[in-house]
């Protein structure tokens, strides 16, 4: 594969999703409740991680490629918090504040390194019409500046009305825009005519409405379901398995195994993916050669002590491998 890591800095990607925040509330257990039988947790430090689409903006940012992000936030404290971490991680934030929106967050209580509870502050939430509108034209204003825009659909609200997702993809496709989507729920007629979509393997099985066992029975779902929504490219991330990559024109798939050589922690594992597959494509790689450089970022990725992004220098590494 031939390729320049210095080229990121060129690329400009935007990333449209539901942001999170992470908190991390770490604590030492040393006696258990008169009030309850509970533990009792004594706090030391508190970390945050940006989470969701952040994530996927933060991969970003960490390869050197111009990541944009257009989230929905509340006017809560979370929402500031998330505005300036992404201030800090060279993320070009174009945070809504809406005030009958709730930030989301997950808190975990962390003792021992091990997750004791995690208390979520979330309300799903479907765009109001004038909300949508606005951000339409806003993202309409924005779109030809950029290489590629990621939708990443953790189905908190923002790319759950059919409208608002339909019009970010027609509007790509009218600008040559690549538009990659990570998915989420059983329907996905809104996803329509993206350039990609990268289910894992569970959400693979939900929108083909059966539970793969074999290769040969992934090959040809993935064909249909490329088929029957009209992408240009499936890319399902198989966890241990690796990825396999059903391509635009009949050419028969690319089955990548994985390169993780040793795994801590999965999760973000697939936002690493559609981060890295979106600023491969940007600098001119082909869709293969941007599908085998996300999974050996999501290689990487895994063997890190919580989620973490892929920074340039691992992926220079992992080239090397
Ligand atoms: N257990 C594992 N061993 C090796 N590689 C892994 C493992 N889990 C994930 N990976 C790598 O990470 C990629 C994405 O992982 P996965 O298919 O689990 O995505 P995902 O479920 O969307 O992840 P998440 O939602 O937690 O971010 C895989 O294609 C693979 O390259
Ligand atoms: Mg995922």
């Amino acid at each position: 594969m031939k390729i320049n890591l210095d080229d990121f800095v060129k690329s400009r990607i935007l990333v449209i999703g539901d942001i999170m925040l992470d908190c991390y509330l770490w604590g030492k257990v040393e006696r258990i409740s008169p009030e309850a039988p509970v533990p009792i947790v004594q706090t030391l430090k508190r970390t945050y991680m940006l989470g969701g689409a952040g994530n996927v903006a933060l991969n970003l940012a960490s390869l050197g490629c111009q990541s944009d992000i257009l989230a929905i936030c509340g006017n809560d404290r979370a929402g500031s918090q998330l505005k300036e971490m992404l201030a800090e991680n060279n993320i070009n934030s174009r945070l809504i504040t809406a005030d009958d929106h709730l930030t989301i967050s997950k808190t975990r209580i962390m003792a021992l390194d091990q997750q004791l509870l995690r208390i979520d502050e979330e309300r799903i939430q479907m765009l109001k019409t004038e909300l949508q509108e606005s951000l339409l034209a806003q993202i309409k204003d924005i779109i030809p500046a950029y290489n590629a825009v990621i939708l990443s659909d953790y189905g908190k609200g923002l790319l759950q009305t059919p409208e608002m997702t339909e019009s970010v993809i027609s509007m790509c496709k009218e600008s040559n825009i690549y538009v990659l989507v990570d998915p989420k729920g059983r329907d996905w007629k809104r996803y329509q005519y993206a350039t990609c979509v990268t289910p894992n393997s569970a959400e693979l099985n939900l929108v083909a409405n059966e539970i793969i066992e074999s290769e040969a029975e992934l090959i040809s779902v993935s064909q249909r379901i490329k088929t029957q929504y009209s992408l240009e490219w499936l890319l399902v991330t198989r966890g241990s398995k690796g990825m396999c990559l059903t391509s635009g024109e009949s050419k028969s798939p690319l089955l990548i195994p994985t390169q993780a050589r040793q795994v801590y922690d999965v999760s973000g594992a697939g936002d690493t993916v559609i981060a890295v597959l979106a600023a491969g494509i940007s600098i001119g790689l082909s869709f293969q050669d941007a599908a085998i450089l996300a999974n050996k970022a999501a290689g990487v990725v895994v063997g890190k002590v919580g989620t973490q992004p892929i920074t340039r220098q691992e992926l220079e590494e992992a080239l090397l491998r």
